[in-house]
Order: structure tokens, then C-alpha cells, then sequence
């Protein structure tokens, strides 16, 4: 290879590793686009709740999905206990996906570290359930342009909502059932809604009035990939053995 060819590789691969360089943005939805589909959302999880709304969801034939952190609520995701829900809530049917490691405000990270953010719960979803998530949501739904370049870098696709249970705003169950009840009247062609599974009262009461009251509306209700009509992984395959080096 003659010099000249040389230094243009060796231009191009800086090009595609370089932080500088313009990457492409991450899409960023807010909506589903499938008519007639609900798709429940649930972030800050693992935790001991995510079985009572798998429960309600799978008796009722619904899926939902689930925001995972790495370490927040429920602790480290390769304890014993949160792996198994992690892999519960994937078996089950749900979509898994991403809600970064440390639930830290996003827009105040460096490039590095919203890889780092990134990377650490993709390899735990790889390890634990065998994917790679294509989708994640940033925690207090805030994203500047850097985030949505490290997601675009990272294939995922930033995931927000159009709807709100407030839960995580102090709402009580029975004003989230409420909303739930306007919105069911107000009857938008589809539904993207924000829960969190860390709260009892989201996951024993607000969860199945939710269900109920979407699928007397007429929704189906379904995973935020079905609702959009898009894989909801970028790769599957097994799940690895546990060892040393599942650990936060
Ligand atoms: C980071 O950003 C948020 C708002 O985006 C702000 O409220 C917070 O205080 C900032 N600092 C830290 C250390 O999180």
C-alpha cells in the first residue's frame, strides 16, 4: 500500500473512533405509532414488584416493558435476586431494556461516561438474559445532544412517553387511576405510558385498574417494540453461566 493510502486508513479509523467526530443522533420516540396499541412502561426497576405487574399484565394476555437500572432501587442487578427478575420479566414476554446504570441526571456526563452508563447495563442484559437492548430511556426523560449521540453510537433508540401515572411525582393510586380514566375518555389513537414498579400501590393497584380500563377502551396492550413495530433487541442469544465476574 502505497503512503498516501496508508495515512487516509489511518484518517479514517480516528474519524470513526474520535468523540469530535459528528455521530448520528439516536431517534428519539415519544409515541407509538401501531394504532390502537397501549404499551405500559415501568422504569427503575428490578424489583420485588415487578412480579405482582408481570402477574396482572400476563393474566390479562398484556405485555409491558421494563426500564432497567443497574444499580438502583433493588441494588446490583447481578444480586441473586435481581438477575432472577431480570430474566423473570424477559421470559415472561416482557421487552427489557435500558434505563443506564446509576439513574444519574444524563446531561451532566461527559462522552465517556455515558458510555460507561450505557455499556455497564447492555453486558448485564447480555450476561443475565442473553440480549443487547435497542432500547433505552434516560433517567428524569432528560437528553442533551451528547446523550443522543452516545445512544445513536451505542444503536439505541431513547424512549420517552406521552403519558404520565405520576407515581413517581407523589400521585396517590387512586388519582393515578384517575388519569388512567381521562385517558381512556380522551382516547388517543395510541398509548406510551411511564410507571415505575418500585411503588406497591403502582404495581398492586394502579397496574391492573390500568389494564382493565385500556383493554375495555379497546387497546391492546404491548411491548413499546410491538407498539412500534421494531425489534426490540439489537442481538439474542443465551444467557451466560454466573461467575466472578457478575458483580457491581
Ligand atoms: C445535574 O443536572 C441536573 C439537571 O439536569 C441538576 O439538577 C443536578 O443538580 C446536576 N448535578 C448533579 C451532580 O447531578
Amino acid at each position: 500500500m502505497r503512503l498516501s493510502a496508508l495515512v487516509t486508513v489511518a484518517l479514517a479509523a480516528v474519524a470513526l473512533t474520535s468523540p469530535l467526530q459528528k455521530r448520528a443522533k439516536a431517534q428519539v420516540v415519544t409515541k407509538c405509532t401501531v394504532p390502537n396499541t397501549a404499551a405500559l412502561t415501568f422504569d427503575d426497576g428490578p424489583f420485588v414488584y415487578l412480579y405482582d405487574v408481570s402477574k396482572a399484565l400476563v393474566a390479562a394476555g398484556a405485555k409491558g416493558t421494563f426500564f432497567f437500572n443497574g444499580d438502583n432501587y433493588g441494588g446490583c442487578i447481578y444480586n441473586e435476586d435481581q438477575a432472577k427478575r431480570v430474566k423473570y420479566a424477559y421470559d415472561k414476554g416482557h421487552q427489557i431494556a435500558s434505563h443506564t446504570w446509576s439513574h444519574a441526571h444524563l446531561n451532566n456526563l461527559t462522552w465517556d461516561q455515558l458510555h460507561h452508563e450505557f455499556w455497564l447495563v447492555e453486558q448485564a442484559f447480555q450476561k443475565i438474559a442473553g440480549v443487547t437492548p435497542a432500547f433505552m430511556r434516560p433517567p428524569y426523560g432528560e437528553y442533551n445532544d451528547l446523550v443522543l449521540e452516545v445512544a445513536g453510537n451505542r444503536g439505541q433508540t431513547v424512549a420517552i412517553w406521552d403519558f404520565d401515572s405520576r407515581d413517581s411525582a407523589g400521585a396517590t393510586a387512586a388519582q393515578s387511576n384517575k388519569l388512567y380514566d381521562d385517558l381512556a375518555k380522551a382516547h388517543p389513537s395510541t398509548i406510551l405510558a411511564l410507571n415505575h414498579d418500585v411503588y406497591q400501590q403502582t404495581a398492586q393497584v394502579v397496574v391492573p385498574h390500568a389494564i382493565a380500563t385500556l383493554q375495555k377502551a379497546g387497546y391492546k396492550l404491548v411491548t413499546l417494540a410491538e407498539c412500534l413495530g421494531r425489534p426490540a433487541y439489537q442481538s439474542v442469544g443465551a444467557p451466560a453461566v454466573r461467575d466472578d465476574s457478575w458483580k457491581c
